[in-house]
């Protein structure tokens, strides 16, 4: 049985005083299922602080593959995994699509995470042109190859995110993703039918409180990554409980 697991990507949202209230909400409801927060990185030390001790992870949104040097304005994964983060998202859309990561760079992200006993949540998902050119299997593959090759799959977790249904309020249906989840699952059987099994494969794109349960339903959907309902604890919340 997959563990479920729940990631708020706070993008860059929060404030000293709003991640305060935002965390206490959170400890305040209770929760069976697996949660973590990615804040952006200056508040990674404050909310460690908040979560300690409380069964909320710590994750964060993004790190440079290198692990120290003249690198200015980049932070590494080993200083991350430092101030207690257990998780880092790795290839997230907008910072493929806005921040020129291609399939090298989110390959040696990905390595360097490992490598400070921190685990990625890979993402991948298609853009609409993509989806309405038929095109959808062909880009996770392509975006999932080298990760699928040179990555232990047991160590990881990914995320199918469709880029038309990030922040667009543009869900995708139970079966658009499920059929997905599928075809990824399939993909990491080929190279470890074992890892297949156990990786969790988490949906994200406008999940929120009413549409949570009707994703959670199929088999291979294993939690989510929340982008703008993660900012508040009802929102949030009402996704843990659906899951
Ligand atoms: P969204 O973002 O929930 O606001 O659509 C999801 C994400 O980008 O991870």
């Amino acid at each position: 049985m997959r563990k479920r697991l729940v990631v708020a990507n706070w993008k860059m949202n929060g404030s000293i005083e709003a991640n305060a209230q935002l965390i206490r909400g959170l400890i305040d409801k209770s929760s069976k299922i697996e949660r973590v927060v990615c804040p952006p990185s200056v508040y990674l030390s404050q909310v460690a602080e908040l979560v300690n001790g409380s069964n909320i992870g710590l994750g964060a949104q993004n790190v440079d593959w290198r692990e120290s040097g003249a690198y200015t304005g980049e932070v590494s994964a080993v200083m991350v995994a430092e101030l207690g983060a257990r998780y880092i998202i790795v290839g997230h859309s907008e910072r493929r699509a806005m921040f020129g990561e291609d399939v090298e760079t989110c390959l040696k992200k990905t390595q360097a995470v490992l490598g400070a006993n921190v685990t990625p949540i890979f993402c991948v998902g298609e853009s609409k042109q993509q989806r309405d050119e038929g095109k959808t299997e062909q880009t996770i593959e392509a975006q999932l190859a080298d990760v699928i090759r040179d990555v232990p799959l047991d160590k990881i977790v990914l995320a199918y995110e469709p880029v038309w249904a990030i922040g667009t309020g543009d869900v995708a249906t139970p079966e658009q993703a499920a059929s997905v989840h599928q075809f990824i699952r399939e993909l990491v059987a080929k190279r470890s039918p074992g890892a297949a099994k156990t990786v969790r494969i988490l949906y994200g794109g406008s999940v929120n409180g009413g549409n949570a349960r009707g994703l959670f339903e199929k088999d291979d959907i294993d939690g989510a990554l929340v982008g703008g309902a993660s900012l508040k604890v009802e929102d949030f919340s009402a996704i843990c409980n659906a899951v």
